[in-house]
């Protein structure tokens, strides 16, 4: 009885553990319908019957990326989009390509820690704590050198050196997101209001207006 008692209990416990949260979301929001015939398959994609699966299924060849743009810099990503294999597993990367001085503007992944490794060059990259401390936590990396941007922490990468610098990014998700801070605020569609923006950033309406008339290239 006694033992039993304890099996179940033990039981319990583990079953509570596996249980103990939701899936992660794959995408920015999933609102519930009720009518499935309107609905589409979120939080991953359909499956492709796994006999019918080819090599080409977990294959994509990255090319350099063109960094003639107003920010020096292109990123390729390598998520399920490219690479249909990566269904469910977890995972992606992104090739990071810098024009001299090139800069990957402060962003945010909403669902995933990055870790980045520079082939070429140099890069002073940073991320910023939560609120209240925001302590910045930077580094100069060279070629070989290896450095961690955790989940949802505002991030950005510059070219510190004279040539182009190249850096790979693992990131854990298929799908990782990216919220480039200055796009989002003052490149929305429609705006955000001026009402909004000035008391957040204290600062007068023309400087508002004048941010939100900027192109804000979005270098991904
Ligand atoms: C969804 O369907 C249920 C059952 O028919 C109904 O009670 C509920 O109000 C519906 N919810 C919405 C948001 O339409
Ligand atoms: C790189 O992008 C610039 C600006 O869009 C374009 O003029 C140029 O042809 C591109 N270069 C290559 C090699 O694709």
């Amino acid at each position: 009885m006694k033992s039993s008692y304890l099996f179940f209990t033990a039981f319990m416990a583990l079953a509570s553990c596996a249980l103990a949260f939701d899936p992660s979301p794959l995408q920015d929001f999933c609102v519930a319908i009720n009518d499935t015939n309107n609905g589409v398959f979120v939080n991953g994609k359909l499956c492709k019957d796994p006999k019918l699966a080819t090599a080409n299924d977990f294959f994509f060849s990255v090319k350099e990326g063109n960094t003639s743009n107003s920010l020096g810099s292109k990123v390729t990503p390598v998520a399920v989009n490219e690479i249909l294999g990566l269904n469910t597993l977890g995972i992606s990367l992104a090739r990071i390509d810098f024009a001299p001085r090139g800069l990957n503007p402060p962003h945010t992944h909403p669902r995933a820690t990055e870790i980045l490794i520079v082939l070429e060059g140099t890069l002073y990259v940073g991320f910023v704590t939560s609120n209240p401390q925001n302590r910045l936590i930077t580094k100069v990396l060279n070629k070989g050198d290896v450095f961690v941007f955790p989940i949802g922490l505002i991030h950005f990468q510059l070219n510190a050196g004279y040539g182009n610098a190249v850096a790979i990014g693992g990131l854990s998700s298929q799908n990782p997101g990216v919220i480039t801070i200055a796009n989002a605020v003052f490149g929305s569609n429609p705006k955000i209001s001026s009402d909004v923006l000035t008391k957040a950033f204290q600062v007068d309406n023309k400087i508002v207006d004048n941010l939100q008339k900027q192109f804000w290239y979005d270098n991904n």
